[in-house]
């Protein structure tokens, strides 16, 4: 089979994780998980990076820094991986789901921008919901497979609707906005560094911020908000969240990597982008010229979409389909839902993602194609 995003650990992942198993420094203390945050920051120009156990309790803490409690709502995209939303549900805070654009597939900013100046007021400096009454805290974009939406948009509504902008950014380490790292934009972003991602340790994430005074409070609630070096004594509620020293170990020689592997992933995707052309009647997801894109997972758009994701999956080549929107998942059915067209349905109905690790060999790519000509020419 070939895989569909398997990790590439071929620098000192093996010499790093040995020095921490013989020094004993496996845990939440340890020199690599302070370096592995500053790799982070520096790589992405944020001022701190705070490395957590994933990208979901990330976007939790982010959310809590950024003043979400239970009653608010925070609006996402109505398509994206479960995490977000599991995030935003975890605060306590109701989700408002926004459609998104048919040919970017990341949340549809002018149909968010004429909801808001239709349904919201402004009340003691808040945005409030008209229906709910609920306060609209902050606003989660998420960079869908490493691509960006139109930013300046996005940043021009959060400052209108005074929403704190949390970048679910987990996807896109290597992808830029107008020379601009993705997670820099808002108050505070979050990569995953999770085992199908361009990078991995494993399971790991790092938040990132300009923001002191949050990189701060961000290291001190991921570690049990513990208020003293040597005594016991806490001064909130904290979360055990911290990442630990052996994982951060394989997050230093993957990011000592990674622009290796990033221009691998480009290669990848121009390669797919270029023999696939003209091939049945795939259509690619569009990226702007503004985006310099990390090209992390290759998914295109096919009405064949079934038929494709069972011929390639029969034959070797391991494919997905891409995940089921938001609003129809049981736990999100009862939320708000903003949408004209449904593009979310459509785009779940034709996307399917193929082999794209950042270790996937030009051989391995002639048959991943090969196997989608075969299937196209045989349902004619
Ligand atoms: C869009 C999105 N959000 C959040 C996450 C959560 O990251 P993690 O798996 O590190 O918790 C992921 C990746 O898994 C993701 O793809």
């Amino acid at each position: 089979m070939i895989p569909l995003s398997v990790p590439l650990l071929e620098g000192n992942e093996w010499k790093y994780v040995k020095e921490c198993l013989d020094t004993g420094w496996i845990s939440s203390a340890g020199s690599y998980v302070n370096q592995f945050e500053q790799m982070v920051a520096d790589y992405t120009g944020a001022k701190y990076g705070v490395a957590c156990m994933n990208g979901t309790v990330g976007l939790h803490i982010a959310q809590i820094l950024c003043g979400v409690e239970a009653g608010d709502h925070v609006i996402a995209p109505n398509i994206t991986f479960i995490a977000t939303l599991n995030a935003i549900k975890y605060t306590g805070a109701d989700p408002i789901l926004v459609d998104v654009n048919p040919g970017d597939w990341q949340m549809d900013l002018d149909l968010l921008g004429e909801f808001l100046a239709k349904n919201t007021s402004q009340k003691d400096g808040l945005t409030v919901l008209n229906s709910t009454g609920k306060a609209i805290k902050a606003i989660m974009p998420v960079h869908v497979l490493g691509n960006i939406g139109d930013l300046d948009k996005l940043m021009a509504i959060a400052e209108k609707y005074k929403l704190k902008v949390i970048e679910d950014s987990t996807e896109s380490l290597g992808s830029f906005y107008k020379g601009k790292h993705t997670g820099t934009f808002g108050e505070m972003g979050v990569f995953s560094f999770n085992g199908n991602k361009i990078i991995s340790t494993g399971g790991g994430g790092v938040m990132v911020t300009d923001n002191e005074e949050l990189a701060k409070k961000a290291k001190h609630l991921t570690t049990q908000a513990k208020a003293s070096a040597m005594e016991y004594i806490h001064d909130e509620i904290g979360y055990n969240y911290r990442l630990v020293n052996v994982l951060a170990a394989i997050g230093v020689a993957q990011m000592e990597k990674f622009p290796d592997l990033l221009r691998n992933k480009q290669k990848m995707d121009g390669f797919y982008r270029s023999e696939l052309a003209g091939i049945g009647d795939i259509e690619f997801q569009s990226v702007s010229p503004d985006v310099k894109a990390n090209c992390w997972l290759f998914t295109f758009k096919t009405s064949k979409m079934r038929g494709l994701l069972a011929h390639l999956n029969e034959n070797g080549v391991m494919s997905r389909p891409f995940w089921m929107p938001m609003n129809r998942l049981n736990m999100f059915k009862n939320d708000i839902f903003v949408s004209e067209n449904n593009h979310s349905d459509a785009i779940y109905e034709s996307c399917i993602s193929i082999p794209s690790s950042a270790g996937i060999t030009e051989e391995q790519m002639q048959e991943v194609v090969k196997q989608i000509k075969q299937f196209y020419a045989n349902t004619k």
